[in-house]
């Protein structure tokens, strides 16, 4: 069985860090956020290929994941000529699957069950099944309404207010049939949401949902990236390096933490990371390889990616930082800022 993970998207609403680290790729503690899918994936073992459907900035993705062995699945790239939307999508890689297949949208975070998924999918008999999250603010998503015996009933992508009758969403995790993609046309851009869903609902094709009642996230804006580690650190989320307990302090081997400097969990210090003297590193932050914390400086729930260096004295509070940035010494940065890599930020700037 194989799995496609659908991660040809810009991330637009994650820019700038998504600029030059496509979603896939975006950092989750010290790992890419595609082996945390991976992880959920592996949990089945039926699935023997990893497809990423991509298009925008395959090479570095290439690049970062080679060929899926530090992941634990092997992994297939399958790079559309252009953008195909999520259905042209699945139906540019239809010629690498092999029956039924498991379908993931490639920002959402979860720990859901697959083999339960797999196995509901069979026992009804589905043409397709998908997985629903509840939610509190629908319309952000594709709302899904469903019978009592689990029918999807209909399907409204990013609907107007007047169109929400329920809180329940299309999460972004679907079983599929392939011999059902004979309705997308090739080399077409085609919505797997606003056309080949509704189309099942209007044939009356045996279209089954799952209500997911564990975790779930798309973490494809800064608020929810902020708010997935938070998930972690506290334990909401069973994900690695917290795996599910409110956290501690996590400090990798080969992180330097100078005497003076104080950490207060749930944090995490990853390996290569420097705190100098009298830093303060509170609960939430999260500070990537190889970067510097100057002495005296405060990190109060911030991420950090690799290689940046904050100056002595500088106030991190919840901003989140791309890759190599210089923070000035005594900048203030708030929860409003969000740094493209390699910004530089002079001394005793005061933002967000
Ligand atoms: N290969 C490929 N090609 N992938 C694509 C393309 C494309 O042209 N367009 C989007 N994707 C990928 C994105 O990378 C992302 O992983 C996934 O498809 C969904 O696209 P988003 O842009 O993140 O959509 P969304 O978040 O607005 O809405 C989708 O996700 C919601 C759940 O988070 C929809 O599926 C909604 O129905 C759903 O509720
Ligand atoms: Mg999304």
């Amino acid at each position: 069985m194989k799995a496609v993970l659908l991660a040809g998207g810009f991330g637009t609403r994650l820019r700038p860090l998504t600029v030059n680290t496509p979603k896939p790729i975006v950092p989750i503690f010290d790992r890419p956020f595609l082996y945390h899918q991976i992880d959920v994936l592996r949990r089945l073992p039926e699935i023997d290929e990893v497809i990423l459907s991509l298009n925008y900035q395959p090479d570095r993705i290439r690049e970062q994941v080679g060929d899926g062995a530090g992941a634990g699945l092997p992994i297939r790239y399958v790079v559309e000529p252009e953008p195909l939307g999520t259905g042209g999508a699945i139906k540019f890689s239809e010629p690498h699957l092999d029956g039924t297949t498991v379908v993931f949208n490639g920002d959402v975070l979860t720990g859901i069950d697959l083999a339960a998924l797999v196995a509901l999918h069979r026992e009804r008999g589905a043409r397709a099944t998908i997985v629903l999250a509840p939610v509190d603010d629908p319309a952000r998503y594709g709302v899904v309404e469903t019978a009592p015996d689990g029918r999807v009933i209909r399907f409204v992508e990013k609907p107007d207010p007047d169109e929400i009758r329920c809180n329940t969403i299309n999460a972004g995790i679907y079983v599929l049939e392939p011999d059902t993609f004979d309705r997308i046309p090739p080399g077409t851009k085609y919505s797997i949401e606003r056309s080949y869903f509704p189309s099942l609902v209007e044939r009356g094709e045996s279209f089954v949902a799952h209500i997911e009642r564990g975790y779930w996230r798309d973490i494809g804006t800064p608020a929810s990236y902020r708010q997935a580690h938070r998930d972690i650190l506290e334990g909401r989320c069973a994900a690695p390096p917290f795996a599910g307990a409110p956290g501690d302090r996590i400090v990798a081997d080969g992180a330097a933490i100078q005497s003076g400097a104080r950490l207060e969990g749930p944090c995490f210090v990853a390996p290569g990371a420097t705190i100098r003297r009298g830093a303060r590193i509170g609960p939430g932050s999260v500070i990537g390889r190889s970067v510097v914390v100057g002495q005296d400086a405060v990190v109060g729930g911030a991420i950090l990616w690799p290689e940046t260096v904050v100056g002595d004295g500088a106030v991190m509070r919840q901003a989140i930082v791309g890759h190599r940035c210089r923070i000035g010494a005594h900048a203030e940065l708030g929860p409003s800022v969000v740094l493209g890599d390699d910004s530089q930020v002079a001394p005793y700037t005061r933002a967000g």
